[in-house]
């Protein structure tokens, strides 16, 4: 772990109150969540039970937690469907209530009731079991942002397969590692997707990955473009063909608590991406309390988080979290500037949406494009804007409440990840003081601190590691089948906390403003990148003898990706080609914005790359701090040179 102070390099000081009108409207006043947060604190079972009591148990819990530092049990002996929850649970009264509005890239629009999207989900259940998925086996899925993507989630939590859904601007090769480290038996996918107004080939990547997957025995395949896709006899299955022969009843299976939910990849500091498996009933009610607490819920809302199905938040908030507390979800398909900027304020303006979650990089980006665009829409109908993903710089917060928002919507700057399931610290909306550039308070059961590397705490305003002492709920559950790595990348750094990667420090108030990671990983536009990864994508290049990946600040993507390559001796590769390269490899957002050659790498004596320095060459900056370890002082005046010349 780095051992690097953490700067305070943020000076804000403008502060928003709720604003009269939104308290009239909330659900959680200051002093509710304050009761509320200390009996959580103080008494997690009995609070958790209260919440759990909203769902649907089969067979009742005996024990509401039971901790085994690290691996933590929630709803111990009870059973549930989280597919049922979301859908029968909710038909009583909601039968007609529009559960999903779906928007194309293209214009169409589909909408399902909660009584559609039952039987769709049901219809699509019934399929996987055709297919002979059973209880437990993986699923991965690779699919554009089409409704049919929820019914295969939903469909996978109805009968308990356990899925892993791949981010569909993954390559082939991204894909392959994926599906062979579930152990996949089904790959659910499509022709393809549309993005930025053209057709994106999923099935011909799905196609390339699948000469590698030993465990695969079929692919089902969604018709959304109609382009051209070849489907190989035996293996491939059109989902419309499928969907002829099945019934309209499915039983929803009763799973244990404990049941593995699905397993999400994402990006560590070291080697391969980790499988991260979150477990059905911690799960399943922690993201129904937070979403009906933080987004403050109400029946006539149009929710619409434009994250993609492929992340967690896509998870979470798009799909279990609203259908769990029966929200109106609106889905997008498509790209934020097809056919122009004004995309995100005219699907406001024509759905009526009330709730608005996006991340900061798309922020940025609108701030950039102008105004105008969402000056010339109806937002009216917002009442809440939320963000999420990575630091909220001040200057965009406020142009969100105050351009998007018109000063009237409170903004909620969602801190978590996908190994916490759920949103961590936020402010409730209404009921707490909004500071740009923090994201607030520890939600309900979430036990916050910040630490120096010894796991003491630090006072008010001091740098250190953002650290959970408590399990609760939706916390991961392993790696999965490396409970090894688990153990020691999230309990090993600093003793008997869940360490989370993120520097940070409170105020105050207690006020917690994250200032980054502190681990190698990048945040490129709101998604996590190990720079090991991008560095064995280039290494994978036959030219490529050496690379080291660090990450520069960029003002619309929040970080953008700097390599310093060396070239095996005689061999030959332009800066093009490797970026080319790693986006095949990964996958376009992995594509370096600057590639440097270099004879060599600053290197310290024992042969470590120091990232340090080459993250101050990258942004320019002067070299800090000890370069005593160095092996060969003179290399960082050459890699200098080459930055300064670009
Ligand atoms: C960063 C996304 C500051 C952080 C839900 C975290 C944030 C990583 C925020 C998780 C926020 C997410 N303010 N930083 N509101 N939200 N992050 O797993 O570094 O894709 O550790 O989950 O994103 O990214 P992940």
């Amino acid at each position: 772990m780095s051992d690097k102070a953490i700067e305070n390099v943020l000076h804000e000081n403008r502060t928003f109150e709720p604003q009269a009108a939104y308290q009239q409207y909330t659900n959680t006043s200051l002093e509710e969540y304050q009761q509320k947060y200390r009996q959580s604190i103080e008494d997690p079972e009995a609070f958790w039970n209260e919440v759990a009591q909203n769902l649907h148990w089969f067979d009742p819990y005996q024990q509401v937690l039971n901790w085994q530092e690290p691996f933590a049990e929630w709803f111990v002996g009870g059973t549930t469907n989280l597919a049922y929850n979301a859908l029968e649970r909710n038909l009583s009264d909601k039968a007609d209530k529009k559960a999903i509005i779906w928007e194309g890239e293209d214009g169409e629009v589909r909408t399902y009731t909660y009584a559609d999207l039952t039987r769709e989900v049901k219809r699509f259940a019934n399929v996987l079991l055709d297919l002979g998925v059973q209880t437990g086996d993986r699923v991965t899925l690779y699919l554009p942002m089409i409704p049919e993507a929820a019914f295969a989630m939903l469909a996978c939590a109805r009968i308990g397969a356990v899925h892993s859904v791949v981010f569909g601007g993954f390559s082939s090769g991204a894909l392959a590692d994926r599906i062979n480290d579930a152990g996949s038996k089904v790959l659910i996918t499509a022709d393809g997707g549309y993005r930025r107004g053209s057709a994106v080939p999923l099935k011909r990547n799905a196609d390339d990955a699948v000469q590698n997957t030993p465990s695969l025995e079929k692919v089902l395949v969604v018709k959304r473009t109609g382009q051209d896709v070849q489907m190989q006899e035996g293996r491939d299955v059109w989902l419309h063909d499928a969907l002829q022969n099945v019934s309209d009843e499915n039983e929803a299976v009763a799973l244990d608590a404990q049941h593995p939910h699905f397993i999400l990849y994402t990006s560590g500091s070291t080697g391969k991406p980790k499988g991260v498996l979150h477990a059905l009933g911690g799960y399943m009610v922690n993201t129904y309390l937070t979403t009906k607490t933080v987004f403050d819920l109400h029946e006539d809302d149009i929710y619409w988080c434009t994250a993609d199905v492929g992340w967690i938040t896509g998870h979470s908030y798009i799909v279990y979290g609203p259908l769990l507390a029966g929200a109106t979800v609106l889905m997008y398909e498509g790209a934020p500037n097809q056919p122009d900027w004004g995309r995100f304020w005219k699907i406001i303006q024509d759905h009526k949406v009330t709730i608005l979650y996006t991340a900061p990089t798309a922020i940025r980006s609108f701030m950039r494009a102008g105004s105008e665009f969402p000056n010339s829409y109806d937002l009216s109908s917002l009442r809440l804007l939320g963000s999420v993903g990575e630091p909220i710089n001040p200057e965009a917060w406020i142009w969100y409440y105050t351009v998007i928002g018109k000063e009237k919507c409170p903004v909620i700057d969602t801190w978590w990840q996908t190994e916490t399931g759920s949103i961590m610290i936020t402010t409730l909306p209404g009921a707490h003081t909004m500071k740009p550039g923090s994201a607030g308070v520890p939600m309900y059961g979430v036990d916050v601190a910040i630490v120096d590397a010894d796991g003491q705490e630090l006072g008010a305003d001091e740098g250190g590691f953002l650290v959970i002492r408590k399990p609760w709920p939706s916390m991961l559950r392993t790696v999965y089948g490396d409970d090894n790595r688990y153990k020691t990348q999230y309990w090993g750094e600093i003793p008997h906390v869940y360490f989370a990667g993120d520097g940070a420090r409170r105020d105050k108030d207690g006020y917690f403003t994250i200032v980054g990671r502190i681990d190698d990983v990048l945040n490129v536009s709101g998604h996590r990148l190990g720079t090991m990864e991008v560095e064995s994508a280039l290494v994978s290049h036959p030219a490529v003898a050496e690379a080291a990946v660090v990450g520069r600040p960029d003002p619309i993507k929040g970080e953008g990706i700097v390599a310093f390559v060396t070239l095996q001796t005689g061999a030959e590769a332009t800066e093009q080609e490797l970026k080319a390269h790693v986006a095949k490899e990964i996958g376009a957002i992995a594509r370096p914005d600057m590639i440097r050659f270099a004879e060599a790498l600053p290197k310290t004596r024992s042969g470590k790359i120091m990232r340090r320095l080459l993250r101050q060459i990258a942004s320019g900056q002067e070299i800090k701090g000890d370069t005593s370890t160095l092996e060969d002082v003179s290399v960082i005046e050459k890699l200098q040179q080459s930055v300064q010349q670009s």
